[in-house]
């Protein structure tokens, strides 16, 4: 499974690279207001850090000029992947970018239909928002194993890009029920190693480790 880091925040991916975990990145516009940065400048620094796919996402509502934004943004680096909303004109424009060989993440999905869309659509990545389903009591869960069951019932190639991610449990389920990558928001990332009996026992190790007096080097 990839993991991709939700955030626009130059300093949490470059804080991340070492670990290895970091694949790719995901923005949305909410995320570059939340920077303060500006749009094209903050994405050219992520394609720079970052050798996966970056999504820099549309704001423009009708498909011929999400196709123009699409391709401007798709001009800042080889790796930006034009994140496109699930609407008939995001799924026109997924089409005709699709068609160019610019990479595609269609997002706002909460409903297998609307997956079904993009991946005909040729979308390189389908975002399922998993949290905002729970949020208003809907199991996110069940549309990522309905969207898994509709692409491999006919061998769509479009990744499942698990989005809203909100807790350490999403990760997990995500990864259970054959989701490609999940986009993780570098806090829930971190918390990812974390596990009470792994602290207690490594201070166990290193409380006899110290009566041994000896060093490693
Ligand atoms: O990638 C989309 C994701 O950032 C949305 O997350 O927590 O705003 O629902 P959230």
């Amino acid at each position: 499974m990839k993991f991709f880091v939700d955030t626009a925040d130059i300093a949490e991916i470059k804080g991340l690279l070492p670990t290895g975990l970091v694949d790719g990145v995901t923005t949305n516009p909410s995320l570059i207001m939340k920077s303060g940065r500006d749009f094209r400048e903050v994405v050219a620094e992520i394609c720079d850090l970052v050798d996966g796919p970056v999504s820099a996402e549309v704001t423009a509502l009708e498909a011929d000029k999400m196709i123009s934004e699409g391709k401007s943004l798709a001009g800042i680096a080889e790796n930006v992947c034009v994140k496109l909303p699930l609407t008939m004109d995001g799924i026109t424009a997924c089409n005709a970018l699709s068609g160019e060989g610019i990479k595609t993440n269609v997002t706002l999905c909460f409903a297998a239909n609307q997956a079904l869309l993009a991946a005909k659509a040729g979308a390189t990545f389908i975002s399922p928002f998993i949290g905002r389903l729970d949020d208003i009591n809907i199991d996110g869960m069940e549309l990522i194993r309905e969207i898994r069951m509709i692409y491999d019932n006919y061998d769509f190639r479009t990744e499942i890009l698990a989005a809203s991610i909100r807790s350490a449990n999403h990760v997990k389920d995500s990864a259970l029920f054959g989701a490609d990558v999940a986009t993780v928001p570098p806090g829930v990332l971190k918390g990812l190693a974390s596990h009470p009996l792994t602290d207690k026992g490594l201070k166990a190790f290193l409380d006899d480790w110290a009566k041994t007096g000896q060093k490693i080097i």
